[in-house]
């Protein structure tokens, strides 16, 4: 059940909190549950039903997700019909959407499927060579070094989409924590899961399936950038979704550290040098002023500012920095009325017991 806090602002007034409790909410709809979920950190998938009763209760048309991640909320917005912009600062993120957001009507056919799965050998060995006895086996890294130049005969830009968003759901699959931060021999992960025991190439077949399957028009022009989010280009919509990373007390929030080798495959690490005295051969991190206590405040005002003209929704959870009353205050520096919306949260993420036991609350912070 979720609970809404009402949050009047007056200048310098300690906001004051009403509750009352959102029910008889329709159900999220289908087509969204049948989302191809990612694994990653910060992922809103289990908590779209709750975001669906919230948002659905606010007018909007059009909506922007500049933070759009696995996609998963911003699909649910085009499964209620609405029109979305989708984008985030990774290329991955952004090609995932791509394939399921702004694509309407592409599908992988056969033709296309026998391209990606030719077996000429490939022109460029640079994951093999790069990635033997970090990540994968050398017959996985063989088939990626293949199906990464195959991806770029494809004409589409929303097949080249799909086939990528298809090999990065692959790729996750066959890595036992979904992250790229562990190494080497990872037997010991293995608990016999079907995930662990498919090749690459045969994840990949599948998901081709599953992605195909996640194509729908819902007659709208929707669109996936790839944009760091005070750089995007100027969007008119009724509503923004804001989804940033938070500070976190402990550990840290890094993206690239965690998703570098999806990166560096969406390009075939073109222009994203690999940092050879680092294990897992990673990348340079890409700058957030999200991921510092001491930027983090700024750059919250900066957002809000920039969206003053929409409608603002903003996902936060109690374990980040800067707390609510200061978000909520920042916000009502740009918007009338200022409502939070809040849900007990347990997150299943991380690489250490601590992290996985996580429980929080989660918010939506609504400014209109
Ligand atoms: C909490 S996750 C979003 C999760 C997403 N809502 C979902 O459910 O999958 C935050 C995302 O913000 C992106 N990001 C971080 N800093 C950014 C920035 N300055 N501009 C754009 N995207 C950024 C990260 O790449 C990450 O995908």
């Amino acid at each position: 059940m979720s609970e809404m806090l009402n949050v009047k602002l007056a200048s310098n007034v300690v906001p004051l909190r009403a509750r009352a409790h959102v029910e008889n909410q329709p159900a999220i709809p289908a087509r969204a549950t049948r989302y191809p979920d990612l694994r990653y950190m910060g992922s809103k998938s289990r908590l779209l039903p709750w975001i669906f009763e919230t948002l659905n209760a606010v007018d909007f048309d059009s909506v922007l997700d500049p933070f759009s991640g696995t996609g998963c909320v911003g699909y649910l917005f085009k499964s209620m019909d609405r029109r979305v912009v989708a984008s985030d600062f990774m290329n991955f993120s952004s090609l995932v959407a791509r394939a399921t957001i702004a694509n309407n009507k592409v599908h992988l056919d056969g033709k296309a499927i026998r391209q990606l799965i030719d077996g000429t050998p490939p022109a460029h060995n640079f994951i093999e060579k790069n990635f033997s006895g970090v990540f994968y086996k050398q017959e996985d890294l063989k088939f990626l070094d293949r199906v990464s130049g195959n991806i770029r005969q494809l004409q589409d830009p929303y097949e080249q989409a799909l086939a990528f968003a298809a090999l990065f759901r692959s790729c996750l699959k066959r890595q036992p924590r979904g992250v790229f931060t562990i190494s080497g021999d990872l037997s010991h992960y293995d608990d016999g899961r079907r995930d662990l025991r498919l090749s690459i190439e045969e994840h990949f077949l599948e998901q081709i399936e599953v992605y195909n399957n996640a194509v729908f028009d819902n007659g709208r022009r929707n669109k996936a950038l790839r944009s760091d989010i005070f750089e995007l280009s100027n969007e008119r919509v009724d509503l923004v979704y804001l989804d940033p990373p938070y500070v976190p007390r402990s550990d840290d929030n890094c993206y690239t550290k965690r998703y570098h080798f999806l990166e560096g495959l969406s390009c075939y690490w073109q222009g994203l040098p690999i940092d050879q005295n680092t294990k897992v051969k990673k990348i340079a991190k890409r700058y957030t002023p999200f991921s510092y206590r001491r930027e983090a405040v700024e750059a919250f005002d900066r957002m809000f500012a920039r969206f003053a003209k929409s409608k603002i929704a903003l996902s936060y959870s109690s374990n980040g920095f800067p707390d609510l009353q200061q978000l909520v205050e920042l916000m009502g520096k740009h918007k009338k009325t200022v409502t939070v919306f809040e849900k007990p949260h347990r997150y299943h993420f991380g690489t250490h017991s601590k992290v996985e036991r996580a429980s929080v609350t989660e918010y939506l912070i609504v400014g209109q």
